[in-house]
C-alpha cells in the first residue's frame, strides 16, 4: 500500500496488478500443503472488497476445510471432482436473494468478489480453480452445506499451492473481442 496516501493514489508505486491479471490460470493440481484460516480470511476480505450495485453487497461466503467428509460430500456432486477433493480449501460463494435489487447486476458484483479472490490468491502463491459446473447440482449442494435460507450457490472456489508447473494461458486474439464503434 503507498503509506503517503493509505493507497488511494495510483501509479505512484509500481502496479504488479498486470502481472495477476495476465498470470493467473486455474490451477487443478495442489500440494499437501494446507491453507490457514488466516489466509482464507485475506481471500474474504478482498473479496468484500468488490465493487457492487448500490453498494449492496450481496456476496456471502462460505469456507469449507479440505480433504474432510463434507469435502469429500461436494466432490461427489461434481464431474471435477478430484478438484474438489485435492483442494486444501474451498470457499461456497453464494447469492443473498434477500439483499438483491438486479438478478444480473447482482451476479455480475458477486463475480467481481469472485475474481478478487483468484487474483489475492495468485498475490499469495495459492492456486484456485472457479468451479461453475457444480451448480448443475445447485439445490443438492444448497442443501448439503445448509444455506441459510435466500442464499443462492453462484460458485465454488477451489484453493490450494499449485501443484502443477507453470502454463500458458489460453485467449483468442485481443482483436476477436474488439466491437467497433458505428460509423
Ligand atoms: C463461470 C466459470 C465457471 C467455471 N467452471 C469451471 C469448472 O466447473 N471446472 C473447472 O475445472 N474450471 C472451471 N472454470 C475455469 C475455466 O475453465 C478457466 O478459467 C478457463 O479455461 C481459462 O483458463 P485460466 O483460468 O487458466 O486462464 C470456470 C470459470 C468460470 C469463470
Amino acid at each position: 500500500m503507498n503509506p503517503v496516501n493509505g493507497g488511494l493514489c495510483k501509479g505512484v508505486e509500481p502496479v504488479e496488478i498486470r502481472e495477476a491479471v495476465e498470470g493467473r490460470r486455474s490451477i487443478r493440481e495442489y500440494t499437501d500443503d494446507a491453507v490457514s484460516g488466516e489466509m482464507l480470511d485475506e481471500l474474504i476480505n478482498a473479496a468484500h472488497w468488490a465493487p457492487s450495485g448500490l453498494n449492496n453487497q450481496p456476496w456471502r461466503f462460505m469456507k469449507i476445510k479440505g480433504g474432510g467428509e463434507l469435502s469429500e460430500k461436494l466432490s461427489n456432486m461434481t464431474k471435477y471432482r478430484g478438484v474438489v477433493y485435492g483442494a486444501k480449501a474451498l470457499v461456497a460463494v453464494f447469492l443473498d436473494t434477500g439483499e438483491m435489487y438486479d438478478r444480473t447486476r447482482d451476479l455480475m458484483s458477486a463475480g467481481a468478489a469472485i475474481q478478487n479472490i483468484l487474483l489475492s490468491a495468485y498475490d499469495m502463491n495459492l492456486g484456485t480453480c472457479w468451479l461453475g459446473e457444480i451448480l448443475n447440482q445447485r439445490e443438492e449442494v444448497e442443501s448439503l452445506l445448509k444455506a441459510p435460507e435466500g442464499c443462492e450457490l453462484v460458485a465454488l472456489i477451489a484453493i490450494g499451492y499449485p501443484r502443477e508447473r507453470e502454463r500458458a494461458g489460453v485467449r483468442h486474439p485481443l482483436d476477436t473481442f474488439i466491437i467497433p464503434p458505428p460509423e
